[in-house]
């Protein structure tokens, strides 16, 4: 499928005003530590390229493409509107990604947010394996693109030769009951190839083939500085495992997109126009309902004048109201 064969609504979606007008699966949680671990990096003076794998509308690779830095290069492999290279991988497409997604549409989501767009690789992610990523070059890599076991097995070597030794992979939807490929290939990346798990969420889990003690330790030491967000000391065949739950209620929003004022202001033109509608409605409705009211009072004044009704009234107002009585009875009998 190719973007001409997509209606133009198809090709160009609303603007988004905020990260969560970007349609995606990117929750605040991970918002957040994806913001922690890159800033903590950051923060040490490590310096390193970022890749994101499986890219949609550019939820999450708008927040990881916040923290490039100069000279640092940020990749996004995704198939958009490209063919999959297999059959179950073209059905996983169909069924979840086919009616909205188009390269077109992430390259305007992401440049609501930024100036530029990262290298875009528009491909199936396989095609990273051809050495094209310089080895342990990477500080971030977000796995996220396939979600059946052979791809993401893929995907995880891929990972593991690009990364920097202290770098972070994040797999998204390693415990979904709808996704057991990419449990498989989770756990079997930490039981045979090296893979130390540091942080688990309800939807990503957080690694590294370097320590992850110091960043286990950092995470544990902000327990209780997050409200309503638990942080829990686990272990795993004897190695530390941090996990992170609760809500994310009061998570400090993303930053506003470009489009954001301008929304706000035809939003607000929009609220105004509504407003005067509504007013020009029930301003009509008021008048429909007085032209109502005096039509039935005329309509009752002329039955009033009726000279039937007239004479009735004038034959009440004159008789005695002994003859009056006498009439009805005689009437009634
Ligand atoms: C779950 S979505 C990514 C969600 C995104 N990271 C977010 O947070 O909103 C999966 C993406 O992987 C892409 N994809 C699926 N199979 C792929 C493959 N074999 N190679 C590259 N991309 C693939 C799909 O096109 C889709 O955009």
């Amino acid at each position: 499928m190719t973007d001409a064969a997509l209606s133009a609504e198809q090709q160009r979606p609303a603007d988004p005003g905020v990260l969560d007008d970007v349609p995606g699966w990117f929750w605040d949680h991970d918002r957040h530590l994806f913001d922690w671990f890159l800033g903590r990096q950051e923060k040490a003076g490590l310096s390193g390229d970022l890749l994101e794998m499986g890219a949609y509308l550019g939820r999450s690779a708008i927040v990881i493409g916040s923290h490039l830095q100069p000279g640092e290069t940020f990749t996004v492999c995704d198939l958009f509107d490209s063919d999959a290279p297999d059959d179950e991988n073209a059905a996983e497409m169909s069924m979840s990604y086919r009616r909205t997604l188009t390269r077109t549409a992430f390259e305007a989501n992401y440049l609501a947010f930024h100036e530029r767009l990262p290298e875009i690789v528009q491909a199936p992610t396989s095609t990273l394996a051809d050495g094209r990523l310089a080895s342990g070059a990477f500080r971030f890599i977000h796995i996220d693109a396939s979600h059946l076991y052979e791809h993401v097995a893929g995907d995880l070597q891929v990972a593991r030769t690009a990364l920097a030794p202290d770098g972070v992979v994040v797999m998204d939807d390693y415990r979904s009951a709808h996704t057991p490929g990419v449990a498989a290939a989770t756990w079997e990346a930490v039981f045979n190839h090296g893979l130390r798990p540091v942080v688990l969420t309800d939807t990503k889990f957080y690694g590294t083939w370097g320590d992850p003690d110091p960043a286990q330790l950092d995470l544990l030491a902000r327990r209780g500085t997050l409200p309503h967000c638990d942080i829990t000391n686990e272990t795993l065949d004897g190695h530390r495992l941090v996990r992170i739950g609760g809500s994310d209620a009061g998570a400090e929003p993303f930053r506003v997109s470009r489009h954001h004022a301008r929304l706000a202001v035809e939003a607000e033109h929009r609220a105004a126009e509504q407003a005067a509608e509504d007013a020009f409605r029930a301003a009509e409705r008021e008048r429909e309902e007085a032209d109502r009211s005096l039509a039935e009072r005329r309509a009752r004044a002329a039955e009033r004048r009726r000279p039937a009704n007239v004479a009735k009234r004038a034959v009440g107002d004159l008789l005695p109201p002994v003859v009056t009585s006498a009439i009805r009875r005689a009437r009634r009998s």
